[in-house]
């Protein structure tokens, strides 16, 4: 894929089988979102095609979700001043005879297949666990329900393969493992994933298999554990090597509450301070989130 002079994807084979949670990471500007535009038909490529299930796609957005494939955006995008539930019937225009229109005008016509994929609809939204707040206004929701009902919309479709750009992307550590377990009920509801995604621990927790993206190219793909261990991934995107033991991240904790209590004991306004288990709480979350800190430098303006 060319804009101009620059080639954001190069010759990237790529596959995602039945079945499979795969991940594609990359540093910034990598061209992991451009690789999803041309997948799911909103960028033409300029060579190379798509194809699902031995059949190539067209490049027209539309005609590649009837064919079974659903994405996220990297951010996201709802309509805002619909409730949840509308939302999620808007996902379901593909799959419905009726289309975009009478899902949003609700024609008389139409109420037989209006229930049924309203019954469909709140049958996501349970699994998703928004079912208690389908008739609030999307954008009345916390930012972490938000990302949950984009994932609804998308399954709304009915994919076969669900695309995930940055789905824990601003989230905090118990946000990011509820996204983690609602992944893999997905993929145990029988629909593939790909996921593109910084955060390192969710993806190799998370994925059968891994690719690296870099300046457009692929540079390794395999096993979480190969890719961990491969040396240029290591220097191109990781920095350091990434140690899968959640021991880590809790050592991680605890020196952050200890530097943090430390703080608290030579603070001579002592009596003012917040209670000693509560700083150290917000410390660690702040050293969970440099894990992450590479993409919000950037986030937003690729899209
Ligand atoms: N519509 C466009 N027109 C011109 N250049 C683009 C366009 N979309 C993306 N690019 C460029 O293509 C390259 C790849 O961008 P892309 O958004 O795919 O990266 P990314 O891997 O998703 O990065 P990030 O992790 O920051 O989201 C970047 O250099 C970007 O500036
Ligand atoms: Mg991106």
């Amino acid at each position: 894929m060319r804009f101009g002079g620059l080639t954001a994807v190069r010759s990237v084979d790529f596959t995602v089988n039945s079945g499979e949670i795969v991940g594609l990471i990359g540093p910034n500007g990598a061209g992991k979102t451009t690789f999803f535009n041309c997948l799911t038909g909103l960028y033409i490529p300029t060579e190379g095609t798509v194809s699902y299930q031995g059949k190539v796609l067209p490049p027209k957005p539309h005609l590649v979700t009837q064919a079974g494939i659903a994405r996220t955006f990297q951010n996201i995008r709802l309509f805002a001043n619909m409730t949840v539930l509308e939302n999620v019937l808007v996902g379901r225009h593909t799959r419905t005879k009726e289309g975009l229109w009478s899902a949003l005008l609700r024609g008389p016509g139409f109420r037989k297949a209006e229930k049924e994929s309203e019954a469909k609809a709140m049958e996501l939204l349970e699994f998703i666990g928004l079912a208690g707040k389908r008739d609030h206004l999307a954008r009345n929701l916390p930012y972490g329900e938000q990302r949950k009902l984009e994932i609804a919309r998308a399954l709304a479709s009915e994919p076969g393969l669900l695309l995930l750009d940055e789905p824990t992307a601003g989230m905090n550590p118990q946000e990011t493992r509820a996204t983690e377990e609602l992944v893999f009920a997905i993929r145990d509801r029988g629909i593939a994933v790909l996921v593109i995604e910084h955060d390192m621990r969710f993806i190799f927790n998370l994925c059968d298999r891994v690719a690296v993206l870099v300046q457009g190219e692929k540079l390794v793909e395999g096993t979480s554990d190969v890719v961990q261990a491969d040396e240029r991934v290591v220097a191109a995107y990781l920095g350091e090597p990434f140690e899968g033991d959640p021991g880590t991240a809790e050592a991680a904790e605890v020196e952050a509450a200890e530097a943090a209590a430390e703080a608290v004991a030579e603070d001579r306004t002592a009596d003012a301070a917040p209670p000693s288990d509560a700083a150290p709480a917000a410390d660690a979350e702040d050293a969970d989130a440099e894990s992450t800190e590479a993409d919000s430098t950037t986030k937003g303006e690729t899209q």
